[in-house]
């Protein structure tokens, strides 16, 4: 067989870079030492039994989880998983409570369903599941309301057989502001969680656990004193979003979808054999009308203006020198605007290695959406 180069392998194909991985994975490591905050990262990004290997080589105190059939995967790695996921129906949560038997689960949950659901399922199987009550601190999404609720929430836990109260959980998902504008939206947080701790105080109930964060608040986590873990996901491999944002820096984007330049016959164009089925439809946040589909390393200045299943098509016309444009059967490196539902369209990957080979990177809970 051919040996495998960056040359040879079939396009489109997900690269990711080892050295780069490794450099953002130490960076949040050596953060949440400084500031003395878990990193529990969100393997929703990766879904790669070897990337949550290094991430808790690295000193992460257990691996977070979108779907259970992820934390079935993830459960090889960590015996410590936190489900991000109000899993309520009995298929769910009698998966979770099966899980439970070898590895500590917790679950965030906004409602009384989700905790009975549990709390049964657990009770089957003899397990026990802890439960993170999840209030909305502005996203608006999942999350109780008040913290009354919350404190609601936190007592029917504690008096449920089954399940535990383990402290408090949100997700700060709406603040993607620069990171030196973050302070008030983060100090709102802080003040919705201590005024909710507060409560738990006053109704004697503990909450060991304090569970946070986001890629774009990442480092700017120590303005938010109660928590007590981070859940970052995305800044594992970063991307479009992330780099053009501000939040971290292009060369911090470890993962790329390796292109080849499959048409140049309309003028002022070439079109790459990626399309959404590859790149997803995702915008870049701040201006999604007209950034177009993702970041071409080779040719910056070139944009992805349109996606339709398997292409896409970028318009050439900065480029004026036609032999500095990219020729028929080029390959080119894409950074997607948003890594992660990107990698869970693929069903392996290529690890580019820091000797500069490559080798297949297993995409362990890819399409385990259940
Ligand atoms: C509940 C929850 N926690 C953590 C994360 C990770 O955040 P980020 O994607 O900013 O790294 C996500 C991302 O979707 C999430 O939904």
């Amino acid at each position: 067989m051919t040996h495998p180069t960056l040359q040879n392998i079939p396009t489109p194909a997900l690269v990711v870079d080892l050295a780069r991985v490794k450099r953002n994975i130490d960076k949040l490591a050596r953060y949440t030492r400084q500031h003395r905050i878990n990193f529990r990262p969100h393997t929703k990004t990766h879904k790669s039994r070897l990337m949550a290997r290094l991430q808790m080589e690295a000193g992460a105190g257990g691996l977070c989880v979108a779907k259970v059939g992820e934390a079935e995967v993830m459960a090889q790695e960590s015996n410590d998983l936190l489900l991000a996921y109000p899993a309520l129906d009995p298929v769910r949560a009698c998966r979770v409570a099966e899980l439970a038997r070898n590895t500590t689960m917790h679950v965030a949950v906004d409602s009384r369903q989700a905790i009975d659901a549990l709390a049964a399922a657990a009770r089957a199987k003899g397990t026990t599941i802890g439960i993170l009550p999840d209030i909305d601190v502005g996203m608006g999404r999942t999350g109780v309301q008040t913290p009354a609720e919350a404190l609601e929430l936190a007592q029917h836990a504690d008096r449920t057989l089954g399940v535990s109260l383990d402290g408090l959980f949100c997700y700060p998902g709406h603040i993607n502001v620069p990171a030196v504008e973050q302070a008030g939206p983060l100090a709102k947080v802080a003040a919705i969680l201590q005024e909710t701790l507060d409560l738990y105080k006053k109704a004697g109930l503990a909450a060991p656990i304090v569970s946070g964060g986001s890629s774009p608040t990442c480092y700017q986590s120590h303005l938010v004193p109660q928590y007590t873990e981070i859940r970052p996901g995305t800044n594992i491999y970063n991307d479009t979003n992330q780099a053009k944002a501000g939040f971290e820096k292009w060369e911090d984007c470890a993962a790329t979808i390796l292109c080849t330049v499959v048409s140049t016959a309309v003028p002022n164009q070439c079109v790459l054999d990626a399309g959404n089925k590859t790149l997803t439809s995702d915008r870049y946040f701040r201006d999604p009308d007209h950034a177009g589909h993702g970041a071409i390393v080779e040719y910056p200045g070139c944009k992805i203006t349109r996606l339709s299943e398997e292409h896409g098509q970028v318009d050439l016309s900065p480029i004026t020198d036609p032999a500095g444009r990219p020729q028929l059967g080029d390959r080119v490196h894409v950074i997607p605007n948003h890594i992660c539902p990107c990698v869970n369209l693929h069903n392996s990957g290529w690890l580019l290695l820091e000797d500069g080979q490559i080798e297949p990177l297993a995409i362990d809970a890819r399409g385990m959406i259940v």
